[in-house]
């Protein structure tokens, strides 16, 4: 057990709606809530076998995977445990692949989702998703920092956690490359197509993160 003065507190309610009209703003990305009008752009990479590979997405039709985007779009508001919000992740200067182009839409070449995993102990969920086109340049990295950073600032978790399929060694990088901290690997927690499979769990405390200044 670790002694501590401070009781866990999660800063909640918290409306992500703001981030609307606010984005978070990176190097070469804006993250914003994902909105219904993204689906075509979300489509480009959620129907891809090895996009799904890691993921428990099924696999969906195009008109499925609209609707699972309306689904997400409306997440906005963290109350309690399951809650959370899906950030999408706009490429700036890469123009959005849906017909309203026109209007000079960034593209939006993945998200990042936070959720809250149990709000009377202070902790957080954090996952990715990345348009292969647009891997191996440091993307992924660049959003998931933001919004850790941004989820450290403003809803004070006490921990942050991913959780991984085991195989997947790319998403593993990541969570190091963010300073994440391997904590376990549970052995044949899930039994998909035939074959059990491992799950790995990265972990991040607060401290640690304000230790990375
Ligand atoms: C997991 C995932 C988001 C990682 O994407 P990624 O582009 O590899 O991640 P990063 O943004 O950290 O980029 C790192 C790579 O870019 C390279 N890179 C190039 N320029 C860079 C820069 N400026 N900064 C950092 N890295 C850079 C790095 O060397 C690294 O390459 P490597 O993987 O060959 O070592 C992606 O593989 C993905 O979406 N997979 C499918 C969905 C999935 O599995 N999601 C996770 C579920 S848990």
């Amino acid at each position: 057990m670790t002694p501590s003065a401070d009781p866990p507190a999660l800063r909640l309610p918290f409306d992500a709606s703001g981030l609307a009209a606010d984005p978070l703003t990176t190097e070469r990305l804006r993250l914003r809530p994902l909105e219904t009008s993204d689906a075509p752009d979300v489509w480009e990479y959620q129907r891809l076998p090895e996009v799904l590979r890691y993921i428990p997405w099924p696999e969906r039709s195009e008109e499925e995977a609209y609707e699972h985007t309306r689904t997400r779009a409306g997440m906005r508001r963290l109350v309690a445990a399951g809650d959370g919000v899906i950030l999408a992740m706009e490429l700036v200067g890469e123009p959005s692949v849906a017909a309203d182009q026109a209007a000079g839409r960034n593209r939006v070449v993945g998200d990042v989702m936070l959720r809250v995993s149990n709000a009377e102990h202070a902790q957080l969920e954090i996952g990715w998703v990345l348009h292969p086109a647009f891997q191996g340049r440091g993307l992924a990295a660049e959003a998931a920092g933001a919004a850790l950073a941004f989820a450290f600032e403003r809803l004070r978790p006490h921990r942050v956690q991913a959780i991984l399929d085991a195989r997947n060694t790319a998403s593993a990088r990541l969570c190091e490359r963010l300073g994440m901290r391997r904590e376990a690997t549970i052995l044949e927690e899930e039994f998909h197509d035939g074959a059990w499979e491992d799950t790995a769990i990265y972990g991040i405390l607060a401290r640690e993160w304000a230790e990375r200044g």
